[in-house]
């Protein structure tokens, strides 16, 4: 079977940047920062972004290209069978963030027809709360716009890596780029909108709470959709004279701008609205409506907004599903078709219960050590398994891979002028990237 690959190097940055960037830039990023005191959490994730989350991206390009291969057949190609755990490790840690990332991208996909219909006419900060706790609330609603997301991701998966993948993103990002640059406008136009910068940079280190470390690590790997094996599965399309470490390093600063971009537009508008910024995951959804609706042409522009974090939802979607789609494709040698099938009808099954274990809505009684379903799956993915795999693949790319074959690798597309840069990276790799995440994951975890 002839494995398909991305065709340009702008494809391979386009569709990377497509994982990256999706709900955790503009809902997640924002809210955590506000629940965690804003400017020195934001410090702590830019250092994890840095040493932590770069050299482990630049690690999974390296499995990814160099095998050709899905996460599993992948370690184990480089590494022998016992590291085909870390493969399958990966799987799960995609699934179980699809299970409750799936639920949001159906929130926002409502957002999307509900703005297209008017309802979000003349909103103020009641109904604007309102609108959002009915919609999370109502089984119904969540479920069917689950569905539909999930049914999106399905189809374009099904049209295969160049004509799925790389058209969606291609199409994508760049207009997402314009769109967060209006909001920014409005937002730093309004009355008190310097409270809301202040709060996003100003760095005051006694707001951090104890768990703020292990949740900007949590935070960076989720980000940039790391320690799942999705940027391995990515990786195995890239062309073969792709800069494995300028695309990394392009990558991890674009998505760090468009979620500071969304922090820009989100913070300056909860402060003029004197709403607080530690509301939590209802922030997006309740803050934009009430931006847009001061805006000439607003219901336009919010229809606009929500389209596009939909479509950036579904852009991350896609790298999650690939993950499993991939491993079906190539061990179970199922064909795409099937396999994108099987994957999704599984992601269904208990993507809905997340979507119905949040507050207020049928399931939000059933808790397992305190937390709800979704909050279960969440924990377990960001907190868990995405460290753990961080860990594992440094240590294997530091002290298992062939060092010669990841010079090779990574010194692609850039002559040998990286190598400084590449001895840098493994350095980083070997003695202090793996040994950081251990010491946050074990403090975090007691
Ligand atoms: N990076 C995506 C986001 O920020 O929304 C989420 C994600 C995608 C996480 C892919 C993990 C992953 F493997």
């Amino acid at each position: 079977m002839k494995r398909e690959k991305f065709s340009s190097s702008l494809a391979v940055f386009l569709a990377t940047l497509g994982s990256a960037i999706g709900l955790g830039n503009i809902w997640r990023f924002p809210y955590i920062i506000g629940m965690n005191g804003g400017g020195a959490f934001l410090f702590v994730y830019l250092i994890c972004v840095l040493i932590v989350g770069i050299p482990v991206m630049i690690s999974e390009f390296f499995i990814g290209r160099k095998t050709r291969l899905n996460p599993v057949l992948a370690f184990e190609k480089l590494g022998g069978k016992k590291w085909r755990i870390v493969g399958y490790m990966g799987i799960l840690a995609s699934l179980l963030i699809m299970f409750f990332y799936s639920a949001v991208a159906g929130w926002v996909y409502s957002y999307t027809f509900k703005s297209l219909i008017g309802k979000f006419n003349g909103v103020t900060l009641e109904s604007s709360r309102d609108i959002f706790i009915n919609m999370i609330t109502s089984p119904k609603d969540v479920i069917l716009w689950q569905l539909t997301a999930l049914l999106v991701v399905a189809i374009i998966l099904m049209m295969g890596v160049k004509g799925g993948i790389e058209r969606a993103t291609k199409l994508l990002m760049p207009v997402l780029f314009i769109l967060i640059l209006i909001c920014d406008i409005r937002a730093l136009t309004l009355e008190n909108s310097y409270e809301g910068i202040k709060f996003l940079f100003a760095v005051d280190f006694s707001k951090l709470k104890s768990s703020s470390i292990l949740t900007s690590l949590g935070l960076s790997f989720f980000k940039l959709s790391l320690g799942v094996g999705t940027m391995i599965t990515y990786a195995s399309y890239f062309t073969d004279d792709n800069d494995l470490m300028s695309t990394s390093l392009n990558v991890a600063l674009s998505d760090t701008l468009i979620s500071l971009l969304a922090g820009l537009a989100i913070f300056p508008t909860v402060f003029a609205f004197k709403m607080e910024p530690s509301y939590g995951p209802g922030l997006l959804f309740i803050t934009i409506p009430l931006i847009f609706s001061k805006l000439p042409f607003g219901n336009v522009l919010l229809f606009m907004f929500f389209l596009l974090t939909s479509i950036a939802a579904t852009t991350a979607m896609l790298s999650l599903v690939e993950v499993s789609v991939a491993y079906l494709i190539e061990v179970k040698k199922i064909d795409r078709r099937k396999s994108v099938l099987i994957t999704t009808i599984f992601i269904v099954l208990f993507g809905s219960l997340a979507a119905l274990s949040v507050e207020g809505n049928v399931l939000s009684n059933v808790k397992l050590l305190g937390r709800t379903i979704f909050d279960i799956f969440d924990y377990l993915s960001s907190n868990i398994l995405l460290p753990l795999g961080g860990i594992l693949i440094s240590v294997f790319v530091g002290y298992f891979a062939r060092s010669e074959e990841v010079f090779l690798e990574m010194s692609k597309g850039n002559g040998n002028k990286n190598i400084i840069y590449i001895k840098g990276v493994l350095f980083v790799l070997k003695f202090i990237t793996p040994i950081l995440i251990l010491v946050i994951f074990v403090r975090g975890l007691f």
